[in-house]
């Protein structure tokens, strides 16, 4: 029998319900939660990304401001930007979409976003806060895979999770959350020896390499866990996770498609953050 899907879309819609009651509250006090979104250049996959997010703000009654620059901004057009954001109080989250052309310095960018206002999660004390166990804006796909973890019922604490990749933006972070919820965490990457004897330890498998179809039934231990959180387009234009979904279903437990599984749920923490972070500041 193949394993229970975990459906990424529904989990998102029923959080998205909870933000909208909060935003009606909120609504009540005077305040609505505003969101910039600032994309410079013309990257297709990222103008898709922010019309999304545009989307979401619509959706669900927030003030939003996007900023579409080209692609020969300065780095001084961009931190003045960042800076007037930062200071203007019907703004209370920040996203500068990634990846910026070369010539910007990225980390200088992030730096500059004010902490309170990083719903990316990326500003370095957020990160730090999030290795130390403080409060903090969780970075978005992270918080989306514990999420949908959650949603299965199935107790992370004293579980083995192994995490296959070790990027900032998923790998590391999901690592610490994995932690913070008592799993005890083993990670992988491209130059790990014997991954799949490691992997097939695993209660819960994340995997975040970035290549498709990667992981195969073999990796897989039987009723575990399995996040997908890659998002390769192939040649014949179909998106791919980097789990092989159909043979991984045949032996692995609750399990993500691609598309329909961390994907909508992105989109729906960065709202979360959002509001979370328009609570903070008012
Ligand atoms: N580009 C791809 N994913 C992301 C993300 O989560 N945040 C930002 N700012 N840029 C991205």
């Amino acid at each position: 029998m193949s394993a229970p899907v975990i459906n990424g879309k529904q989990v998102s819609e029923e959080i998205r319900g909870g933000l909208r009651g909060e935003v009606e509250r909120l609504a009540k006090q005077g305040i609505t939660p505003g969101l910039a979104v600032v994309l410079v250049g013309e990257d297709p996959a990222s103008q898709v990304y922010v019309r999304n997010k545009e989307k979401a703000c619509q959706d669900l009654g927030y003030y939003s401001e996007v900023h579409r620059l080209p692609s020969s901004t300065t780095e001084e057009v961009l931190l003045a930007l960042v800076d007037k954001l930062n200071r203007q109080n019907d703004i209370h989250g920040i996203l500068v979409q990634l990846p910026l052309p070369k010539h910007i310095n990225e980390k200088a960018i992030i730096d500059a976003i004010s902490v309170e206002k990083d719903v990316d999660g990326f500003h370095p004390v957020n990160v730090g806060n999030l290795v130390i166990g403080d409060d903090s804006l969780l970075p978005c796909t992270p918080a989306g895979v514990i999420e949908l973890i959650k949603r299965t019922g199935i107790e992370m604490a004293g579980k083995h999770a192994v995490v296959i990749g070790r990027s900032n933006i998923v790998g590391k972070p999901v690592s610490l959350l994995l932690q913070r919820e008592h799993a005890t965490v083993t990670m992988c990457h491209s130059r790990t020896a014997n991954m799949k004897e490691l992997t097939a330890q695993a209660d819960i498998l994340v995997v975040a390499i970035g290549k498709a179809n990667f992981v195969d039934a073999s990796y897989v231990k039987p009723g575990a866990v399995v996040i997908d959180v890659g998002m390769n387009r192939l040649d014949n234009g179909k998106l791919a996770g980097d789990v092989d979904y159909e043979s991984v279903r045949e032996v692995s437990g609750p399990i993500t498609p691609v598309p329909g599984g961390v994907g909508p749920m992105t989109i729906t923490m960065l709202m979360q953050n959002t509001l979370i972070a328009a609570k903070r500041l008012n």
